[in-house]
């Protein structure tokens, strides 16, 4: 099968979450099952961009309204990410260092949808599935089947995979005319109360919505930004198929980033060890339990709760425990996480910003993941979590639901309900009682790291869709 992921991350060129990571991965293991797959992405200034080889392979203009944008597509060299992964470079709109965040993001994602499609038909690849991610390629299922001049690829089957319904890329009705021309009977595609929302474009007009965890679909339909009854009539083409990881990238048996490995049998040495580096690198007392945060700071991640709440677990536990957070976002709360330095200095520290490699060491050398997430589609750092033998800490909701089950229950982590200080306060102390019960600790750490999460199960889900929505179009 032909399949195209298009995206606006993907893991190593470009990541400002878990999207990066999923369109990183999940495109190797459909190769590896043996599909032709490749991944488009913008060509943003990044790192991996600038330290690795493209060869141009296709040139064009995209024109959009009464814009015209030169663009080259580069596709990676040598092939080592396991799949073809190309780049769009519209140098005008793309070549900045951030993702998202301009306020020219509807041109420049256009642009980057509309050179794609432009590019897919002058290459004459007819892919079977165009698997779009998120409402940065919402448009895509829309132009398809309504711009004239896609009339060829009329037929490729679209999915798009939600991995956060709350960011929609609304935009105004002026820019309509940016949309290849296209029959106006089906206009009413583009709207959604009173505007034009691209995630809702894409959820009426692909042929199957999935959401990256079962919760999650249950969840939008409830509650969505807006688009709790547009979820709901679209039941019948929407699946939720929970996100692996990357067990070749995360093993603490063979992770690059770490300097100490370990598996399953040994994690006690091995994880002490990665401990006390990271103790040292922070500041921080290795005899006692280490609850770490890593995430985007905001409020739908529970950002806002973690100030009050390492605040009243530090001085309820005095000197018993350590909390390390490494994120950015907000800057109320990242001011609010850093006012906490002084007074607790040696049992707390905070990394504001974004590196992957500490990350690695913070899943290795902690004890404890807080995520008290007040929404979380998926989910992924509670997998690395179980992975590295760090016990999570979650709010029950979307993936988090579907993949930790309190200790209580014989599972695999702590579970609350509320998205509350309180709530993460009563878990931090039941973890704490937890870590003094060695052999338990143990037996719940042991529990998580043999939880199979890996891709190669889940791909599967992902191509029985495609070949559903492949099978109904022939039927
Ligand atoms: C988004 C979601 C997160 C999910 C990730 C990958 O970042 O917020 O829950 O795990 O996408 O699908």
């Amino acid at each position: 099968m032909k399949i195209f992921h298009i995206s606006a991350e993907c893991y190593p060129m470009a990541k400002v979450g878990g999207l990066a990571d999923v369109v990183g991965a999940l495109p190797k293991y459909q190769k590896n099952a043996g599909h032709e797959v490749r991944v488009v992405v913008p060509c943003y200034d990044t790192k991996f961009k600038n330290e690795n080889t493209f060869e141009t392979v296709y040139s064009g203009n995209v024109v959009l309204g009464n814009f015209t944008f030169p663009y080259n597509v580069l596709k990676e060299a040598t092939d080592k990410l396991g799949y073809e992964l190309y780049l769009i470079e519209i140098k005008e709109l793309f070549d900045r260092s951030n993702v998202y965040g301009y306020e020219d993001d509807i041109e420049r994602f256009l642009s980057f949808q509309i050179a794609t499609l432009d590019w897919i038909l002058a290459s004459n690849i007819i892919p079977d599935v165009i698997n779009c991610h998120d409402h940065h390629t919402g448009l895509i299922p829309f132009m398809l089947q309504y711009s004239y001049k896609y009339e060829v690829l009329s037929n490729v089957r679209t999915v798009i995979t939600i991995h956060n319904g709350l960011y929609q890329g609304w935009f105004s009705h002026d820019k309509m005319n940016y949309i290849p021309e296209f029959d106006v009977r089906h206009a009413g595609f583009l709207e959604w109360d009173n505007s034009l929302n691209s995630l809702a474009v894409a959820v009426k007009c692909a042929h199957a919505v999935t959401t990256v965890s079962p919760s999650y679909l249950d969840e939008i339909n409830v509650s969505a930004n807006g688009l709790e009854s547009l979820f709901n009539k679209v039941r019948s083409k929407s699946k939720g198929i929970l996100n692996g990881i990357d067990i070749e990238l995360w093993n603490p048996l063979t992770d690059q980033m770490l300097e100490e490995h370990y598996a399953i049998e040994n994690f006690d040495f091995g994880k002490h060890k990665n401990k006390q580096k990271l103790c040292e690198r922070f500041d921080l007392d290795p005899s006692k339990p280490l609850f770490s945060f890593i995430g985007r700071l905001f409020d739908e991640k529970g950002g806002d709760l973690l100030p009050q709440a390492s605040a009243l677990s530090l001085s309820e536990n005095f000197e018993n425990i350590n909390i390390l957070i490494l994120g950015s976002g907000n800057p109320d709360i990242e001011s609010q996480l850093g006012q906490l330095k002084e007074e607790y200095r040696g049992n707390y520290n905070v990394f504001i910003g974004y590196n992957e490699e500490l990350a690695h060491l913070i899943y290795a050398g902690s004890d404890f993941i807080l995520m008290p997430s007040r929404v979380e589609p998926c989910g992924l750092n509670q997998m690395y979590a179980l992975r590295y033998g760090t016990v999570p800490i979650v709010r029950r909701t979307g993936g988090l639901r579907d993949t930790v089950i309190d200790f209580g229950d014989n599972g695999n982590g702590i579970c609350h309900d509320q998205a509350s200080v309180g709530d993460v306060c009563y878990s931090v102390n039941r973890a704490v009682k937890l870590y003094d019960d060695k052999d338990h600790f143990k037996e719940i750490i042991k529990r998580g790291m043999a939880t199979d999460h890996s891709w190669e199960r889940v791909c599967q889900e992902y191509i029985e869709t495609y070949n559903q929505i492949i099978e109904k179009n022939e039927s």
